[in-house]
């Protein structure tokens, strides 16, 4: 039977007043629209539910069952709001969140998401690189940490929720901007601006040039993805960053990716906890939903940045 909840609605309606004038006022609906929503139900039905005697309108037997099914189905129906509403008040307080620092880039875009769901929770968030999340997670400081490789020595649960990939800048001007496919031997010729050791990032990078042997010179040394960004900007070399942490600058044309052999290397985020450790319900939640919504939040996000002007004033709204 492919009744809809919406002519179940009207059918009550139409029930209760055993008239569809009535119905039809009640719910700022035309008499018509409501003969027709009844008589496609009736067809799914194949009975009628309605009888009119003269002027008046009777439930039929097919049309009292459906009636009695009716008053079950809306009470469920009020019921779950009633526990949603429950469930969504007692979700509050603090959200303690640990996150390397190239998750600072998309992380409030997700918890602002959060927050419109769950308005009590008080987030409490702390940015660090890779080594410094270790540490935390094994003293188990957070509620929840979110990386971009998870430990094998701690004994951890571990959750992908999003895609993490690894792309190489360059200034706009740079002379590789125009090639393809260029090889990785090539790249490693150039100056490669890199994070500090204990960044994920840079183990990552290191881990790539390694599969090749080559051998990279790391002796230009900036602590964090915006003195990076800059750095390439002013022409000190290339890098190698988390496309989320360029998305502005790529729309804007300030950076530009080059096409690299292996690149973008193909890496995900987790948001993770030690297995042991008893979650909050606040915790669970926001688990939950980094692993349900967190791909559609970002890529409206990313598209408003994309936007510029109009875009970015709809993002802070
Ligand atoms: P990082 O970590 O910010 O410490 O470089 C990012 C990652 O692990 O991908």
């Amino acid at each position: 039977m492919h009744m809809t909840l919406r002519q179940l609605t009207l059918f009550k309606a139409v029930a209760q007043h055993l008239s569809f004038t009535r119905a039809a006022a009640e719910l700022c609906l035309t008499q018509p629209a409501v003969s027709i929503q009844i008589k496609q139900l009736e067809g799914h039905m194949g009975m009628s539910l309605f009888e009119q005697i003269g002027k008046r309108i009777f439930l039929t037997d097919a049309g009292r069952e459906l009636y009695g099914a009716c008053e079950d189905i809306f009470a469920r129906i009020d019921a779950l709001e009633i526990s949603l509403n429950e469930l969504q008040g007692s979700i509050k307080g603090q959200l303690k969140l640990s996150v390397v620092t190239t998750a600072a880039y998309f992380t409030p875009h997700l918890f602002k998401a959060f927050l419109q769901q769950y308005p009590q929770v008080h987030l409490n968030l702390n940015v660090t690189n890779r080594t410094s999340i270790l540490e935390r997670l094994a003293n188990n400081e957070d509620d929840l940490v979110i990386m971009g490789q998870v430990p094998e020595r701690l004994h951890v649960t571990a959750h992908q929720f999003l895609e993490n990939p690894l792309v190489v800048l360059a200034p706009p001007q740079h002379p590789l901007v125009e090639q393809s496919n260029i090889p990785l031997k090539r790249l490693a010729q150039e100056t490669i601006l890199f994070r500090e050791v204990g960044s994920g990032t840079r183990l990552a990078i290191e881990r790539c040039f390694a599969t090749q042997d080559l051998e990279l010179q790391t002796n230009m040394e900036l602590g964090s993805s915006d003195a990076i960004k800059q750095g390439v900007m002013a022409g000190l070399g290339i890098s190698v960053l988390s496309q989320h942490t360029v998305t502005l600058e790529l729309a804007t044309g300030a950076l530009k990716l080059l096409d690299v052999e292996n690149f973008p290397l193909k890496r995900y985020w987790y948001v993770a906890h030690l297995t042991e450790k008893k979650l909050s319900l606040v915790a669970r939640t926001f688990l939950d939903f980094l692993l349900t919504n967190s791909q559609n939040v970002i890529q409206d996000v990313y598209q408003l940045l994309n936007d510029g002007g109009q875009g970015l004033s709809e993002l802070s709204k």
